[in-house]
């Protein structure tokens, strides 16, 4: 089997995810060698792993009709074995080649895949990083919770785990059943069938000026959990 693996995580509303871009637009934040090394082959066993799990799961599910969903919405979120925090106040959200988030990483409008900085029972935990003018932000906003306008929530979707990886606007649309939500509100749902918001993780600008934790999501990652 070819090692191209489907990356659900890269998956963006075209135009909006600047994850793409090169890691050389985030001055100063290099990484020493080693750590860059370990998140390399983290990342790809994980994405490994999650293509195998995307291809059981349509083996044993091509009667139902929801499977018209992407393989690449199948993939899973977390070590289902770790229980403890994503995140916890100081760690460095990143992105998928471990550079720290700097206040000017995002314009207005645009949205990003990242992670917590990895660390020993951390293997992947996709979260989406949005940024908008800040006056935008009300209904179900956490305010307290956002920082220079940017947002974060988990990218788990909470109906079936699938990948929130499209836009449609402003709003954000989970791919395997069309699943709505609204980051000016909080992620709260405005359409389809998840049963609850995408949780709001708490972001602030470190001293240094990227971006990082200030304590874990606000609820429970994708299904299931109240
Ligand atoms: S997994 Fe069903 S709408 Fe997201």
């Amino acid at each position: 089997m070819s090692d191209e693996i489907p990356d659900a995580i890269n998956q963006q509303y075209p135009g909006t995810d600047s994850q793409t871009e090169c890691c050389c637009d985030s001055p100063g934040v290099s990484q020493p060698t080693i750590y860059q090394d370990f998140w390399r082959n983290t990342r790809a066993e994980l994405h490994r792993r999650d293509y195998a799990k995307g291809l059981a799961t349509i083996g044993g599910l091509t009667a139902i009709s929801s499977l018209v969903a992407p393989l690449a919405g199948l993939s899973q979120a977390f070590n289902p074995g770790y229980s403890g925090p994503v995140y916890e106040d100081g760690i460095a959200l990143v992105d998928g080649d471990g550079n720290r988030i700097q206040e000017d990483r995002l314009d207005e409008g645009e949205q990003i895949t990242v992670f917590p900085e990895p660390r020993p029972g951390i293997e992947d935990a996709p979260t989406l990083l949005v940024r908008f003018p800040e006056d935008d932000y009300g209904g179900e906003t956490d305010l307290e919770f956002t920082v220079s306008g940017y947002a974060a929530f988990s990218k788990v979707c909470t109906h079936a785990g699938c990948m929130v990886a499209n836009r449609e606007g402003t709003t954000l649309v989970c791919p395997c059943h069309s699943g709505l939500f609204a980051p000016l509100s909080g992620a709260t749902v405005v359409g389809g069938p998840p049963p609850r918001a995408l949780p709001q993780l708490p972001i602030t600008l470190a001293s240094e000026g990227y971006l990082i934790a200030t304590g874990d999501f606000e609820g429970a990652i994708g299904p299931g959990g109240g």
